[in-house]
């Protein structure tokens, strides 16, 4: 189905019944492929009168059932949009890894929870960067997550200067293996998106076979890490994710979703993208 159709269809649908959104488990079965996680980070984006964006997406998105769909929104918007959107995932973009004290700013895993979300993203690179974020701080920060049982988006990604020099793999390789929560236990889920640093709200993309290499070295590292239940680990790509791209980078091997910033800010830019990774499957 056209993405317009879709949404024309969601529109109706929402007129004739409350929604729901029900959460679907990440894997299907052992060695059926995973169901497909879009993710939207609104980054810092979003004021009241955008509550109506995160309606018409939820609405949308309830069109396609065979993939997962979040919006990733700024904190003090997650009570409001989820509550807007009752059974659809919204989560936060950050937490901290303590579980309270004398840390002026910052949210914890469980005041997020509090608030309605029901995932939240850990260490994107633009927190990496501004924030200084180490390793084993998102570690801490993945852990604190999953241990009220919210679900967590894991960002990793090489800088250009890494990329042009060869390092990619192993820098990535690097994060992820500093990053990762010890063990995976409880409901909650795990993903890890893999971004590119230099393709995050450029336009530029890595090749597919360069997606391909890395996504494959992130599910090893998986694997590695946590034996079989690494292969149920969704690994999405993220960096300038858009509908004329989409279908390509879903295609790819071990690509089990996508985590979208600029283009999941708008329900015309963001339904396409669902509707791509409905039709990969
Ligand atoms: P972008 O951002 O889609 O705007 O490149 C992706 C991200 O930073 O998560």
């Amino acid at each position: 189905m056209e993405w317009k159709e879709a949404a024309a269809l969601g529109a109706v649908l929402a007129c004739i019944k409350p929604r729901r959104y029900g959460r679907a488990k990440a894997a299907k079965g052992a060695g059926m492929p995973l169901k497909k996680l879009v993710a939207g980070n609104w980054k810092m984006h979003g004021l009241s009168y955008d509550l109506d964006e995160v309606k018409a997406i939820a609405t949308a998105s309830a069109v396609y059932p065979g993939v997962e769909v979040a919006l990733c929104v700024p904190a003090i918007l997650v009570e409001r949009a989820a509550r807007a959107v009752p059974g659809f995932a919204i989560g936060g973009q950050d937490v901290h890894h303590a579980e309270k004290g004398a840390h002026t700013g910052c949210t914890s895993a469980r005041m997020l929870l509090d608030a309605g979300a029901t995932l939240t993203i850990v260490g994107h690179s633009e927190r990496r960067e501004a924030q200084r974020e180490s390793d084993s701080e998102v570690k801490q920060k993945a852990e604190a997550a999953l241990s009220v049982g919210l679900d967590v988006i894991l960002c990793v990604g090489e800088s250009l200067e890494m990329r042009d020099s060869g390092q990619a793999v192993a820098t990535v390789t690097a994060q992820l293996d500093g990053s990762l929560p010890q063990q995976l236990e409880g409901e909650a889920w795990l993903a890890i998106a893999y971004e590119p640093i230099w393709a995050i709200g450029t336009g530029k993309i890595p090749t597919t076979d360069e997606i391909a290499e890395m996504h494959a070295a992130i599910r090893n590292g998986l694997v590695d890490r946590y034996g079989s239940a690494g292969q149920e680990v969704r690994i999405l790509y993220g960096g300038s994710v858009k509908a004329a791209n989409a279908a390509e980078i879903f295609a790819i091997r071990d690509v089990d979703g996508a985590l979208v910033g600029g283009a999941s800010l708008k329900n015309q830019d963001f339904v396409p993208i669902l509707a791509a990774a409905a039709s990969a499957g």
